[in-house]
């Protein structure tokens, strides 16, 4: 199995832009490449870079398909704190993605179980996830799969740690963040053809360390990516400063 790649960078707008380009190769190549998209902090500056490049005419969303990693479980997407609601905010609405190409769990659906075949049926339908773009959360986390998920688990409800919902509470105006949210699994990532792992800052090194230095296991999710042939890690020399290996 070939190791994933690893560029580390001095600054998240580096990283940012080495992605961007990641990002602008997997479209260049397959226009209407699926891409699953995560949300948080980090891809904040590589979502700015994309719109820039879209604005200056170097790249078009026109037939891309974005499928987003997660959404919480209660909150509706007109809610600011949804993840539908900051996609809008620092992706699509700034690019041309079409609107019915860009798909986003229904964290208010009546019946979840459903609403996550739905969502796994809506990736199966095109394609599959050409490039998964994912962060990195402070113990291992990607997308919602908590530490302990198995490896195996395809998109599900799933709790979210005490660890991460702390991480989590400035993005709702009164601090309370849902218990629960709808995830990709971390076999619906495995199954991307190609994924693109982004860490930026100190509180990561660790978890970025376990996940590509240590044993593959459901207590670091992210060491699942060991399993995958075609891994691009991009991070900051902050957050990769505790890997021992470098490319
Ligand atoms: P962050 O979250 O980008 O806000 O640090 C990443 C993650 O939890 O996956």
């Amino acid at each position: 199995m070939p190791r994933p790649t690893i560029q580390v960078l001095p600054d998240p707008l580096a990283v940012a832009r080495a992605a961007a380009d990641v990002v602008a190769r997997v479209i260049q190549r397959r226009p209407t490449a699926a891409l699953a998209l995560p949300t948080g902090r980090t891809p904040v500056p590589l979502y700015a870079e994309l719109v820039e490049r879209f604005r200056a005419g170097r790249i078009d969303f026109g037939r891309v398909r974005g499928f987003n990693l997660d959404e919480w479980v209660g909150v509706a997407p007109t809610d600011a704190g949804s993840y539908a609601a900051f996609m809008e905010r620092y992706f699509y609405s700034g690019v041309n993605v079409p609107p019915a190409n860009r798909f986003i769990p229904n964290g208010i659906a009546l019946d979840l179980e459903e609403e996550c075949q739905r969502y796994e049926a809506a990736i199966r339908a095109a394609g599959g996830i050409d490039l998964a773009i994912l962060g990195i959360g402070n113990n291992g986390h990607i997308g919602f799969n908590e530490p302990g998920t198995p490896f195996s688990i395809r998109t599900h409800v799933a709790v979210v740690a005490e660890e991460t919902r702390r991480a989590n509470a400035y993005s709702f105006a009164d601090g309370r963040v849902p218990e629960r949210a709808i995830t990709v699994g971390i076999a619906t990532i495995l199954d991307a053809t190609e994924i693109l792992l982004l860490a930026t800052g100190p509180e990561k090194a660790e978890a970025l360390a376990r996940a590509l230095d240590g044993p593959i296991d459901p207590a670091i999710p992210a060491s699942a990516l060991q399993r995958h042939p075609r891994v691009n890690v991009i991070a900051d020399a902050a957050a990769a400063q505790l890997i021992a290996r470098r490319d």
